[in-house]
């Protein structure tokens, strides 16, 4: 069975979208054969893989809506692309899935429409990684529903942890009602500046708010890590050797590899989880 994880965290511009497309293409690229549902009506994690939201003609609109049986439903398998990473595909969203909140108000078991879409395609992946948008509306409900393991990006700023309260209050919802099984794999820290009093005051922070759920691995901040969407390329294509590759690299490794390797279960890649040891302490910042 495919391991789900779900990227949340209700505020814009933490990093969701840059963690799922590179911890999604470490895996690809390392031979684990991964999906990645763009549940964000930006598309952010569409565009950032080089797939051109204006040429698709369905996308996880059409999945969560359509009925299930019937001429016109549309199927996960209808709408995944391939994209330029090895064993990478992509279930890609447009800005018509901005609708589905709408759409899905009166609609039955709402809630449920992901996680039941992901089993029909559950054979053909080892690993499916949701990207949410900034809200906890019914698409990240999905989310929360469809996935095992819920990763937390948590950007180094003023006002990072505001908001966590809720969105552990609705991973606890979710968990109660529909999805026992839901853990929170952990947080980790992005577009961190090693320079800043602030982000070691926020890493602390952060540390007594999810004892020992964060990640060793932080994403410093990189401005390689940023100009790769506008490439369609995931970092490791883009830049392979840049501080913000190597932060995704190891951070797959760590919520990935490592963990299968301790329980002798789940994934192990084959490349990357070999790879060399990158130095964190030296954040590479823009
Ligand atoms: N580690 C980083 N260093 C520099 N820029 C980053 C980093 N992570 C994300 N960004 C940039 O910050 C912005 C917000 O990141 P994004 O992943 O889109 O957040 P979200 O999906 O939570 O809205 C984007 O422009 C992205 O390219
Ligand atoms: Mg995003």
């Amino acid at each position: 069975m495919a391991r789900r994880f779900a990227v949340v965290n209700q505020k814009g511009g933490v990093g969701k979208t840059t963690t799922a497309v590179n911890l999604a293409a470490c895996a690809g690229s390392d031979g684990v054969r991964t999906l990645l549902v763009d549940l964000d009506a930006q598309g952010n994690a569409t565009s950032g893989l080089g797939v051109e939201r204006a040429q698709l003609e369905a996308c996880m609109y059409d999945v969560l809506t359509s009925s299930e049986s019937g001429q016109d439903a549309v199927g996960l398998r209808d709408i995944i692309v391939g994209t330029a990473v090895e064993n990478l595909d992509v279930a890609p969203a447009t800005i018509d899935l901005a609708g589905a909140d709408l759409s899905l108000a009166n609609a039955i078991a709402r809630e449920m429409r992901l996680r039941r879409a992901l089993l029909s395609v559950d054979s053909d992946y080892d690993l499916i990684i949701i990207d949410t948008g900034p809200s906890l509306g019914i698409l990240t409900v999905n989310s929360l529903s469809a996935a095992q393991e819920v990763i937390i990006p948590i950007q180094c700023e003023y006002y990072a942890l505001e908001g966590l309260s809720q969105l552990l209050d609705v991973v606890s919802l979710v968990r109660q009602q529909i999805n026992p099984d839901l853990k929170i794999a952990g947080a980790v820290l992005t577009m961190y500046d090693a320079r800043t009093r602030l982000a070691s005051d926020v890493l602390e922070e952060v540390r007594r708010t999810f004892p020992g759920r964060v990640f060793e691995t932080i994403i410093p901040r990189n401005v390689r890590l940023a100009e790769a969407p506008s490439y369609g390329m995931p970092i490791i294509l883009y830049d392979p050797s840049c501080a913000g590759a190597q932060a995704y690299v190891q951070l797959y490794r760590e919520v990935l590899v490592d963990e299968a390797a301790r329980t002798g279960t789940g994934i192990v890649g084959t490349n990357l989880g070999d790879s060399g040891n990158p130095d964190r302490s030296n954040g590479d910042t823009d």
